[in-house]
């Protein structure tokens, strides 16, 4: 049981034909964020949406507005996902030059920022953006699809993240991203998550199951 793990269902596995009921219907059902994947089909190899969706879910709920950006160059963009009424943002260190002064700027504009690190990339930058950083976003899969298989070769690397924060004294939160079922979540905060991202396992059945997952997500 792990009842205070926070879980963030992802809204590409959503029906994109009805958005703004998707986002009440899962908010509904007891979920803590909306996680929206933006992606561009440049930095990962597949496209959803972009901030003028997200703009138009606003309304739609009170609840925090995860935004994780699979895009690159990532800077010219951040202004705009502000605006559209982020609460979080997430950027992958590949997808800039200057992965500290982007972080900068989400903070500067009052919102949460956040690192993802891909199956590939290594905590290592962590220690040189902590004064910059509220969330490190762990994907346990590549990022582009929804409905992959959990990489439980991430795990050590949750587990690093959290003995590096928790040894370095840095606030942050731990989110995974991908593959995350009731199997595969307990795993994941067994190594240290705090935040749960999860698709399919949220959406795959039809808004009347969406209360029942996301329990069983925290439940495992
Ligand atoms: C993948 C995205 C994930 C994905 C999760 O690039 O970042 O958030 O949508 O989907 P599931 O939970 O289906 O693996
Ligand atoms: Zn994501």
């Amino acid at each position: 049981m792990t009842p205070d793990v926070l879980i963030a269902p992802s809204l590409l596995a959503a029906d994109f034909s009805q958005l703004g009921d998707e986002v009440r219907a899962v908010a509904a059902a007891g979920a803590d964020f909306i996680h929206l994947d933006v992606m561009d089909g440049h930095f990962v190899p597949n496209l959803s949406f972009g901030a003028p969706v997200i703009r138009s879910l606003r309304p739609h709920t009170g609840l925090p507005f995860d935004v994780h950006l699979m895009i690159s160059p990532v800077d010219p963009y951040i202004d705009d996902f502000v605006e559209a009424g982020a609460d979080m943002i997430t950027i992958h260190p590949e997808a800039g030059p200057h992965a500290h002064r982007s972080l900068q700027r989400i903070r500067a504009a009052g919102l949460k920022a956040g690192i993802a690190l891909n199956p590939g990339t290594g905590p290592e930058c962590l220690a040189s953006l902590a004064d910059v950083l509220d969330l490190v976003l762990v994907m346990s899969v590549n990022p582009g699809f929804g409905g992959q298989g959990f990489l439980d070769s991430q795990c050590g690397k949750i587990a690093a993240v959290r003995e590096l924060a928790d040894r370095s004294g840095w606030p942050l939160q731990i989110s995974v991203d991908g593959g995350i079922t009731p199997e595969t979540a307990p795993r994941a905060v067994a190594a240290g998550a705090d935040i749960l991202v999860a698709g399919t396992a949220v959406f795959g059945g039809g808004e009347r199951e969406y209360a029942g997952r996301i329990r069983a997500l925290r439940t495992g």
